[in-house]
């Protein structure tokens, strides 16, 4: 422990500067003007693992962008942790609300950051924490406190739907074989009260296209006698929900696990402030399904949120016209027991049961997830919880997220190994929005805490 920490208080500014040239990279998978700026992120993480004396590294090829795989065996008879993180980010748009370059990182103090926090597209999601693996294992290494045997798997589609992992992962069971994956793409509640995730949503997403009129037409030559595309399609998506905020689809929820009553008084435990998320948001109320909490909202309920919406004039001042078309991209979250392909079929049946003669509809599917929640009874959830205990000086809760890797449950369904959600991020980080940043103590805790979960780990597999 003491080892550890003078490592990590001895080399803190060069694991800071290593962090910013990650940073500086776009590596947005989204957009195929970035390729090169992905491919050249992959070949710096394989380059810094090599440094830190894996046994070997690797840029596995896929249809879609590399995966570096890695790894450091030193007795197969002892176990294997192996690492998932993403060296993708998602686009940094809008940029004109950033305060600063998305990709000049630079380090300034928040409320939440008074050591200072690191902002850039991907610090806290995924780079910052993918890296604290990176670091933790160098540290391992250089203070020969390495228990077990360690495989890194760091992907560069996550934020795009992980489509050649998918692959990766059912073409190499055997070179993948662990006893536990661990994770930190998730957050914990704050920097004084720890959190382990023990549950991910899954994802629908589809699109909509809503077709009237085979041409824009001018509003008051048509206006009142075609159906206008944009209104009925906002009609369509306000009927989604009905009064107590339900969503109205037909068998959305018959298949979505209730939590016992005991369950949810165990998670109205966990600490949450409505008045101070409501002041972080500047809200002056909540909104959601009646009869659940917030923290209840946003991961054990399942839910349909529309993420763009666009049609018709949007420029400058005044068009009258009816457009020929409208669209919506829309996200559906699920819960355990709801299943990604099933939702999204019945989400376009009834989208298409309820549209007028008047329009056409097109849906078109986007990646999909399923829902994972981790026991908190087994070797790996102790150990994580044992790690934390030590360097935060408390016994960290458990907390299902709202948010979705999807790529957990295949891990679990094609490996058959459970995943540790280790993660060390605020939902205040701003992931996907502007100004992202990572707290500095989060990062150096995460390598800090890291190391400890090796340890408990290998003793508890004893
Ligand atoms: N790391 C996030 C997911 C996350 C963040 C889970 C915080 C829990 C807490 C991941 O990179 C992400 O953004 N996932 C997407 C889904 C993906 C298919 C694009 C999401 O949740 O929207
Ligand atoms: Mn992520
Ligand atoms: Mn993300």
């Amino acid at each position: 422990m003491e080892n550890i920490k003078a490592y990590i208080e001895q080399h803190k500014d060069r694991f800071i500067d290593e962090l910013i040239q990650l940073l500086k990279i776009p590596s947005i998978s989204a957009d195929p003007k970035y390729k090169n700026d992905v491919l050249k992120t992959s070949e710096i993480i394989k380059t810094r693992l090599l440094e830190a004396e894996v046994d070997y590294a690797e840029i596995c090829e896929t249809d879609g962008y590399p995966i570096v795989y890695a790894e450091k065996i030193i007795d197969p008879s002892l176990p294997t942790v192996l690492v998932y993180g993403h060296y993708d980010v998602q686009p940094a748009d809008p940029i004109d609300l950033w305060t600063s370059g998305p990709f000049e990182p630079i380090i300034k103090t928040t409320e939440l950051h008074p050591e200072g926090a690191v902002f850039a597209r991907g610090a806290c999601d995924d780079k910052g924490q993918m890296y604290m693996h990176v670091k933790a294992f160098e540290l391992m290494m250089k203070t020969n406190s390495l228990p077990c045997n360690v495989k890194f798997m760091i992907e560069g589609e996550e934020e795009v739907g992980s489509e050649s992992l998918e692959d990766f992962v059912k073409q190499n069971k055997e070179k993948l074989a662990a006893d536990i994956i661990l994770i930190s793409d998730t957050g914990m509640i704050a920097n004084d009260i720890p959190s382990i995730t023990t549950g991910l949503r899954g994802l629908s997403y589809v699109e909509v296209e809503i077709t009237g009129p085979n041409r824009d037409l001018h509003s008051g030559l048509y206006g009142g006698a075609v159906a206008n595309p944009i209104n009925i399609l906002t009609q369509m998506i306000a009927s989604l929900h009905d009064d107590q905020n339900r969503i109205t689809i037909p068998g959305f929820y018959d298949n979505a696990e209730e939590l016992s009553l005991d369950e949810r008084a165990e998670m109205a435990k966990a600490p949450f402030d409505l008045e101070a998320y409501k002041a972080a948001l500047n809200l002056e109320d909540v909104h959601g399904e009646e009869g659940y909490s917030t923290m209840e909202r946003n991961s054990i309920r399942p839910t349909l949120d529309v993420n763009g919406i666009w049609g018709g004039y949007t420029g400058e001042g005044a068009k009258t016209v009816i457009a020929s078309k409208a669209y919506a991209k829309i996200s559906m979250r699920l819960v355990p027991g709801q299943n990604s392909d099933n939702i999204t079929k019945l989400f376009s049946d009834h989208f298409k049961s309820i549209a007028p003669k008047s329009v056409k509809v097109k849906i078109t599917p986007h990646h999909g997830g399923t829902p994972y929640v981790s026991p908190i009874d087994d070797d790996g959830y102790k150990a994580a919880s044992l790690a934390m205990e030590n360097t935060f000086g408390k016994k960290p809760v458990p907390v299902r997220s709202g948010g979705s890797i999807p790529i957990v449950a295949l891990f679990e369904q094609e490996l058959n190994v459970k995943s540790i959600l280790l993660g060390f991020g605020l939902d205040s980080d701003a992931i996907h929005s502007p100004n992202e940043h990572f707290g500095l103590f989060n990062y150096f805790k995460g390598i800090e805490t890291i190391p400890q979960f090796y340890k408990y780990f290998t003793d508890l597999k004893k």
